[in-house]
């Protein structure tokens, strides 16, 4: 373990390379990486980042979002197969079909989709910023594409009409009311902390909303001791890092993305040590969705200041 943690420190220097991990990667990953973060932290500080390689720890858009954004570097991604069922399920046609039947819509894409999706969209969004994104639209018509559920929680804040495409991530998809009241019962004291994928009959009992960085950093605020946790479980490590003294207890058992779980310290090593796995786009699709995810970036820098 030592050895292999070693190599990596030594091979990143000498290959000027960055780690970034997402907060539902094992903590082992979570613990050599440079930054950890949700995908819109992880977003901005590629995009700011002066190395010349990036190792995305992460599923594929979340690198591909990295190439898009800075296609003069080395992206790289250390198992080529972390994909992401949701981002899978749909495809540019599906988009340019919507924008035929509802012409007066703007097409806003959840960053968990494809460079070519996001290439046929007017501005992206991540989990943290969407409601943001939204009103900042002069559009009354916004196809969401692809998280019916994020959509759904958006439209909350907006009286926007909502056109929405039938994605979902499986992961959150599966938690039901059931599984929160159970929870709820085992833990009376606890508030219910809840990822916006979630379907809308579990955001409506939960006690809070929001994207991974914004469950942690609710967590790590509040008085409170004890907290439910209603998204993937490997955010439970950052949240036991930032707050030993409180306790976690996962909303379901099942809680697991398998293919965030398919980056290991071997495969961190070998893509270092072999600049393998490297993400590519075509340079016309990279100008596309580089529109639509700087739109995004511009919109947040503006609210930032
Ligand atoms: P965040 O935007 O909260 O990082 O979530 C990413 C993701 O994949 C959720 O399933
Ligand atoms: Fe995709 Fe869901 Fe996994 Fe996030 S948790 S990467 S949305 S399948």
């Amino acid at each position: 373990m030592e050895n292999i943690i070693e190599k990596i420190a030594f091979l990143k220097k000498e290959r000027n390379a960055l780690i970034l991990a997402h907060y539902y990667q094992i903590p082992e990953v979570q613990q050599i990486a440079d930054f950890v973060g949700d995908s819109f932290e992880l977003c901005k500080i590629a995009k700011r980042a002066q190395e010349e390689v990036i190792v995305l720890c992460g599923v594929y858009f979340m690198a591909e979002s990295v190439k898009i954004l800075s296609p003069e570097k080395t992206v790289l991604i250390p198992n080529i197969n972390a994909g992401c069922p949701m981002a899978d399920m749909i495809k540019p046609e599906d988009v340019r079909n919507l924008r035929h039947q509802y012409k007066e819509a703007a097409v806003v894409t959840y960053i968990n989709s494809s460079a070519a999706v996001k290439a046929e969209s007017d501005i992206c969004c991540t989990s943290s910023n969407a409601v943001e994104i939204v009103n900042s639209l002069p559009n009354e018509e916004i196809i969401f594409v692809p998280d019916k559920n994020l959509g759904s929680y958006v439209s909350r804040f907006t009286n926007k009409k909502f056109i929405y495409f039938d994605g979902y991530c499986h992961v959150h998809n599966n938690i039901t009311l059931q599984d929160l009241e159970r929870e709820r019962k085992l833990h009376p004291n606890a508030p219910v902390l809840v990822h916006p994928e979630c379907r809308a009959e579990v955001v409506d009992h939960a006690d809070f909303v929001g994207s991974t960085s914004r469950i942690l950093d609710y967590a790590t605020r509040s008085e409170q001791k004890e907290f439910i946790i209603g998204t993937e479980k490997g955010i439970l490590y950052s949240l036991k890092q930032n707050n030993p003294d409180k306790e976690f207890y996962p909303l379901s058992a099942n809680l697991i993305c398998p293919n965030m779980k398919k980056t290991s310290l071997a495969s961190v090593l070998s893509c270092l040590e072999d600049e393998a796995n490297h993400v590519e786009c075509s340079e016309k699709i990279i100008e596309a969705a580089a529109l639509s995810l700087n739109k995004m970036l511009a919109v947040m820098s503006q609210k930032e200041r």
